[in-house]
C-alpha cells in the first residue's frame, strides 16, 4: 500500500527505529563522498577552551586553531595532561584524528579510576558511541558477565579503549589512526598506573604488546609490557564480540579470565 502524505513524526520516529533494528547506523547518499577531501568541520578551528579548575593542568597550552595529525604533536599533548580529567579535557579538544568527525562522542573511560586493573578493548561501537561509555553494547553485557564470573565488576576495574572515537561503520581503525591516538592511551596507562592489564581482542593485544602476532597464538600468555613509561603484566584474551560470534572459544577465554583471577589474588588487588 502506497500513501502520498508526507510522514508525520511519529512515522519518521519508527522508520528510524526499524533502521536501527536493522543495524543501519550510518546515513549515506546515492553518490560516493570523499570526507578526507572535505575541510573539518567548524569545531576544528574552535579556540581553546579556558581551563577549568578541576581539570588540572594542559600545558604547554595548544596554540589556538586546529590541532594537526602530527603524532609528535598527539605525543606532547599527551605529555601534558596531569591527571585524567586534563587528559580528557586534552582529547575534547584533539582535532588530529579524523574518526573524531565521523563519531558522536568522545568515549574515554567507564570503571573506577582508582582500580588497579585495566582493561583494554579496540574501539567503541554503535552503542558506546551513543552512551559515551567503552563496552555498553552487547559484547559490553557480555564483558561484565565474564567480570563477574571471576569477581570482579566495573567498580574493582578501570576500562579503555585503543582509539576513544568509534570507527565508521566498526570497522578496524587504521595504523594511521592508532597511532595518533596511542600517545593518549599510554597516557592514560601512565596517569592509571594499573598493577594488571588485560586486553581484549587481536588489535588491543598487538598495540600493547607491539607484535603483528595473531590473538590465538597470543591468547592466555602473561608478558611484562611498557605501555608508556608504565611497565606491566598483561594478559591477552578474546574480544567479547568474538566469543559472541564463536560461543566454543568461551572455553579458551574462560582458562585466561582464571589465570587472571589467579593473579588478582596475588596481588592482592580485589
Ligand atoms: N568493543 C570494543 O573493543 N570496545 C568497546 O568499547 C565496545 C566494543
Amino acid at each position: 500500500m502506497s500513501q502520498d502524505r508526507p510522514l508525520n513524526n511519529a512515522e519518521l520516529l519508527s522508520v528510524l527505529d526499524w533502521y536501527r533494528a536493522a543495524g543501519v547506523d550510518m546515513a549515506v547518499v546515492d553518490e560516493p563522498v570523499d570526507r578526507f577531501a572535505q575541510k573539518p568541520p567548524a569545531a576544528a578551528t574552535l579556540p581553546p577552551r579556558a581551563a577549568q579548575p578541576s581539570q588540572g593542568a594542559v600545558s604547554p597550552s595548544p596554540a589556538p586553531g586546529p590541532i594537526g595529525g602530527d603524532p609528535s604533536e598527539a605525543r606532547q599533548l599527551a605529555a601534558s595532561a596531569q591527571s585524567l580529567d586534563a587528559l580528557r579535557n586534552v582529547l575534547e579538544r584533539y582535532d588530529g584524528c579524523g574518526l573524531k568527525f565521523r563519531a558522536t562522542q568522545l568515549v574515554f573511560a567507564d570503571g573506577n579510576p582508582e582500580a588497579k586493573i585495566m582493561l583494554i578493548g579496540e574501539a567503541p561501537g554503535a552503542e558506546e558511541d551513543r552512551q559515551g561509555k567503552p563496552f555498553v553494547g552487547r559484547s559490553g553485557q557480555l564483558l561484565d558477565r565474564m567480570l563477574a564470573a571471576i569477581g570482579l565488576d566495573r567498580t574493582s576495574v578501570y576500562i579503555v579503549n585503543t582509539v576513544p572515537w568509534r570507527p565508521p561503520g566498526n570497522r578496524t581503525p587504521t595504523p594511521e589512526e592508532m597511532e595518533l591516538c596511542l600517545p593518549f592511551l599510554n597516557r592514560q596507562v601512565e596517569l592509571v598506573a594499573p598493577k594488571l592489564v588485560m586486553t581484549l581482542g587481536g588489535p588491543a593485544m598487538q598495540t600493547v604488546f607491539k607484535t603483528t602476532s595473531g590473538i590465538i597464538k597470543m591468547r592466555g600468555k602473561w608478558q611484562d609490557v611498557a605501555i608508556g613509561n608504565h611497565t606491566v603484566p598483561a594478559l591477552p584474551t578474546l574480544h567479547p564480540a568474538y566469543l559472541l560470534r564463536n560461543p566454543p572459544a568461551k572455553q579458551q577465554a574462560w582458562r585466561d579470565l582464571l589465570s587472571f583471577r589467579q593473579r588478582v589474588d596475588e596481588l592482592g588487588l580485589a
